[in-house]
């Protein structure tokens, strides 16, 4: 269950700690962060924007993004198609799991009208022909496999055909009837913008051995947040993959998406915590590892944060690095040197942890009787930023 506290909006977070006083996690979501980098997203980058759902499926992110002018959404499973086609008749759904389970393709396709699904294996185009009821109006992206060095988080490891399989693929779904099409994800929390130019020269290598049309051109998400270190503008990856769409021989029909997930919310969402008990540099807070703090955790990501403290002393200037300690009973919940943080922070105060939006809540498990699930508007811009 995530309940948005039916109330008015607060200023910010100081002023949910005035409210609610609260020993139990709380998101403090910006929708109009949201909507602004959505449609800084839009404007900038060439192409239809799908909003990767799976970053954060919030109701209250879905609209905000919707807002902004984004109505088609990449989904992994029938249950986020679900709920982004329950939202608006408007909305499109692209089913962008290169392996779906049996059936659901077919109810995808029928009950969500989802016309665009990716594959990376032979199997899968055969299983998508065989479930989908009208061939020539289905694209199949096939997803290639591309270095992923130069991003936090690798995401071909597990998914894109390398490129002469790639091309066999598209031939394959052109066989079938179908629109075939060609997607990369260049990993995620990716600084460099040359990623995207290396990914699209493998497109036209790909495309030109393939010897079909291509239906679309899908570049993925990966575009960074900014966890406190430097990353290159948003405008920087538009132009290098404007160009390298520039430098491909693509037919004018063919479609050009992104789908970003980071980008778009890391920054419309903070997370404010309480320290339980502080051993040194050492705090115990209610919310870790297998709550909304696993990608921080596995990733190394380090956000920045800052104490809240509404009544009692200003924290002190000086600052040191303290390891996190979560609320459940196991050792792994644990973040060494996770947060710089005031020298005075004490037992009883709160941290508000900045750029929470991506890969928090939708991430955390209910481990121990630990489920994080507070969400109240705040009105505030990014704390930290
Ligand atoms: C297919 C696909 N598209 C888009 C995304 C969103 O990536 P990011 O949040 O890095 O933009 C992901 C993330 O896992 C993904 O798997």
């Amino acid at each position: 269950m995530q309940t948005l506290l039916d109330r008015e909006r607060f200023d910010d977070a100081d002023a949910v700690v005035r409210a609610l006083q609260p020993a139990y996690p709380v998101y403090c979501l910006r929708p109009h962060v949201i909507d602004a980098a959505a449609r800084h997203f839009v404007a900038h980058m060439p192409g239809d924007t799908l909003y990767a759902m799976k970053c954060n499926p919030h109701p209250r992110v879905l609209s905000a993004v919707s807002e902004a002018g984004v109505r088609s959404f990449d989904a992994a499973s029938l249950p986020e198609i679900a709920q982004v086609m329950g939202l608006s008749r408007g909305n499109e759904a692209c089913y962008m799991n290169p392996v779906k389970p049996p059936g659901a393709i077919a109810t995808a396709a029928r009950d969500y009208g989802v016309r665009v699904v990716s594959a990376d294996h032979a199997e899968e185009v055969v299983k998508i022909a065989a479930e989908i009821p009208d061939p020539a109006a289905t694209t199949v992206a096939v997803r290639i496999a591309t270095p992923g060095t130069e991003a936090e988080m690798d995401l071909s490891g597990k998914f894109g055909a390398a490129p002469g399989e790639a091309a066999r693929l598209m031939r394959l779904v052109a066989e079938h009837g179908m629109r075939p099409g060609i997607a990369f994800h260049v990993g995620s929390q990716c600084r460099s913008p040359a990623a995207y130019t290396r990914a699209l020269d493998q497109v036209g290598s790909v495309i030109s051995e393939a010897g079909v049309r291509p239906a679309c051109v899908d570049i993925g998400g990966g575009f960074p947040a900014p966890y406190g270190s430097a990353t290159p503008p948003l405008a920087d990856f538009a132009d290098a993959v404007r160009s390298a769409l520039d430098g491909l021989d693509l037919p004018g029909d063919c479609r050009i998406m992104a789908e970003p997930g980071r980008a778009i919310v890391a920054q419309g969402m903070s997370l404010l915590v309480q320290v339980h008990l502080r051993a040194g540099r050492r705090l115990y807070i209610n919310d870790g590892v297998f709550g909304s703090l696993g990608e921080v955790s596995i990733v190394g990501l380090r956000p920045p944060a800052r104490v809240v403290r509404p009544t009692g002393p200003a924290p002190a200037a000086e600052t040191q690095v303290y390891e996190i300690a979560g609320p459940t009973c196991d050792s792994v919940d644990m973040i060494p040197e996770a947060f710089e943080l005031p020298a005075d922070i004490a037992t009883g105060d709160w941290i508000e942890i900045d750029c929470m939006g991506a890969y928090s809540n939708a991430l955390a498990s209910r481990f121990n009787g630990f489920d994080p699930c507070t969400f109240v508007e705040v009105g505030d811009p990014p704390p930290c930023s």
